[in-house]
């Protein structure tokens, strides 16, 4: 059976950071984010009989050591539940650079679980999905579901708050810095929390941060949610940077971008930064001024591109697409 499945990367306006349960990957505190439209991950899966191993390309790239582990333990969980064996041909192509904070891991995860559980079978429900995707990568339970959506402390599976036309904005990404992330997600969470006083202070801070987001959100108020947003994912990072030795994944751009974003408030348009585990900016903006803004910032020194991605819909099956 072979099956192909398109998802969407989503970014986190509350961050979540942190394990409640590292064996389940169950997150500590509750994250809500925007599933966006022009990031997304194509997977298509095969499975064939007579492989002797599952055989796994991303962008044209066969994938060796931990990332190949990663997507074969998906695999087995799926192989475990549908009662079958055989080994599958995994092939998928990132709209999106890979593995520099650009939520690479949730769009791919959530494509795989969708494409995956359909070769084997399994007919899962959007919270089922969710669910196996999370197992994963807890940001790709998010990307389940498009609009804004949250996935709760200790909780399974993410879930909708809200369609995208709650308010309407768009988020201007800025690359700033090629390569990969000098140190995963996993890996920085874990760390933050064995050595960084800071870590519990976020522990505290992060739901209060998220309900302010969530009722924001509800209400179409960008001035408070922007707000919230840019002190949730500052909280993350200040424990990060806390950390011994200190995480930081921001580079001189990442801050001239900020500053940037700040001018840009100040002068009066709402802009707001957000930064994930890598040195780009995402700036949250009314969709008006997306492409005003997104001109702006590919002024900043440093800057190598700017793409703007508005709001993201839900996964979906798509026999038809090219991988
Ligand atoms: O689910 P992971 O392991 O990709 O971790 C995601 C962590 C952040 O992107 C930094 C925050 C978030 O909520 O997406």
């Amino acid at each position: 059976m072979r099956t192909t499945a398109i998802a969407h990367a989503n970014i986190a306006l509350a961050k979540y950071w942190g394990k409640a349960n590292v064996a389940d990957n169950l997150p500590a505190v509750p994250s809500l984010s925007l599933t966006l439209d022009r990031l997304r991950t194509i997977t298509r899966v095969e499975v064939i009989e007579s492989l002797e191993q599952d055989e796994i390309t991303l962008d044209g790239v066969r994938l060796e050591g931990r990332p190949r582990e990663r997507v074969v333990t998906l695999l087995d969980r799926v192989r475990n539940q549908a009662g079958i064996s055989a080994f599958a041909r995994v092939t998928s192509r990132n709209e999106l650079p890979t593995a520099a904070g650009l939520a690479s891991s949730a769009s791919g995860f959530a494509a795989l679980a969708m494409a995956g559980a359909r070769a084997y079978g399994l007919s899962l429900s959007d919270t089922e999905l969710s669910a196996l995707a999370r197992r994963s990568s807890a940001s790709a339970a998010r990307s389940l579901f498009g609009g804004f959506v949250a996935l709760e402390a200790g909780k399974e599976s993410a879930e909708r708050v809200a369609p995208a036309s709650v308010l309407p904005v768009s988020m201007v990404v800025t690359l700033t810095a090629k390569g990969p992330k000098p140190i995963g997600s996993t890996e920085g969470m874990l760390h933050t929390a064995a050595t960084s006083p800071y870590y519990a202070a976020w522990l505290e801070s992060a739901p209060k941060l998220y309900d302010e987001i969530r009722h924001a959100v509800l209400a179409g108020d960008l001035e408070t949610l922007g707000a919230a947003m840019e002190q949730s994912a500052l909280a993350m990072h200040a424990s990060m940077w806390a950390a011994r030795p200190a995480i930081t994944y921001f580079t001189p751009t990442t801050l001239a971008v900020m500053a940037r974003v700040r001018e840009l408030r100040s002068a009066g348009t709402p802009a707001f930064y957000t930064m994930d585990a890598g040195p780009h900016v995402k700036v949250l903006v009314k969709s008006t001024d997306a492409d005003r803004i997104a001109a702006e910032l590919a002024g900043v020194a440093g800057v190598e591109s700017t793409l703007v991605a508005g709001p993201g819909p839900d996964p979906r099956l798509d026999e038809g697409v090219e991988v």
